[in-house]
């Protein structure tokens, strides 16, 4: 592997390297819910040019969280335009009904909830099989210790800093502590998996999720809709997280 953490498997011998786009530890994750999806395209072309390695895409099905999104087709539409880490949150009750359809559309990585309705294990099989690193990740009710079963199995853990469903809420600062917990259970595991945290990131709280042991950060409204522009809010992020300042 040659990194420090695991790498990002990609299901396409035509897409760039994973090794490529991994050269660091740590990673800003741009969410597109906070985008103008009547220009998605300009949109995903500018927060790359600020900085982006990865593009984190929220989908969401109106069951298990109270909302609506997208699905595999605008994935398949943007996969066109950008090379970047595709990074898939699935919000939905049956995600291994769906892994293949997201991986076939462009994912890179695929992240499902460890409360939906699919086997756990069963799904993250089901995410390697299709070529894709998998991600478990939980509501900021859920004790980190409902991971534990899985967490040798995956690649990354997603660790929700608001109530999933919606782009724009407050950091929730007690989830630091479960990030800390999270870091402290792979490394029990001899576990090099990336923690990402996701909900309200911003300049603020980089720092401290930094030393909570996150290495990937999935930032929506702080960067889409800084009023000094993407560029500025990523050179925040990355002054506020001794990992992310180092390129
Ligand atoms: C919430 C989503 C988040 C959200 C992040 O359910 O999973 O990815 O879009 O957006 P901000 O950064 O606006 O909180
Ligand atoms: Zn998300």
């Amino acid at each position: 592997m040659g990194c420090s953490i695991v790498s990002w498997r990609l299901q396409s011998s035509q897409r760039r390297c994973a090794q490529s786009h991994w050269s660091g530890n740590s990673r800003t994750a741009f969410s597109i819910l906070a985008a103008d999806f009547a220009v998605l395209r300009d949109e995903l072309q500018r927060v790359s040019d600020a900085g982006a390695e990865l593009v984190h895409l929220d989908v969401m099905d109106g069951h298990f969280v109270p909302n609506l999104t997208f699905g595999p087709s605008l994935i398949h539409s943007l996969r066109r335009h950008s090379e970047r880490i595709f990074d898939t949150h699935l919000m939905i009750s049956d995600p291994l009904r769906y892994v293949k359809a997201f991986a076939d559309a462009g994912s890179d990585h695929i992240t499902f909830h460890i409360e939906s309705d699919s086997d756990p294990l069963e799904t993250i099989r089901a995410i390697h099989d299709a070529g894709c690193t998998a991600g478990i990740t939980l509501r900021p009710g859920t004790p980190a210790s409902a991971l534990l079963p899985v967490l040798p199995e995956v690649e990354m853990v997603l660790v929700m800093t608001v109530e999933p469903g919606f782009g724009g809420q407050s950091f929730r600062s007690e989830q630091l502590e479960k990030a800390a917990e999270i870091r402290a259970m792979l490394s029990d595991l001899g576990s090099k998996a990336h923690i990402e945290a996701d909900g309200g990131v911003d300049g603020s709280n980089a720092e401290a999720l930094a030393k909570a042991g996150v290495n990937v950060f999935v930032a929506g409204t702080s960067v889409f809709r800084h009023p000094q522009g993407a560029g500025y809010a990523i050179e925040q992020l990355r002054k506020a997280s001794p990992f992310l300042a180092v390129k």
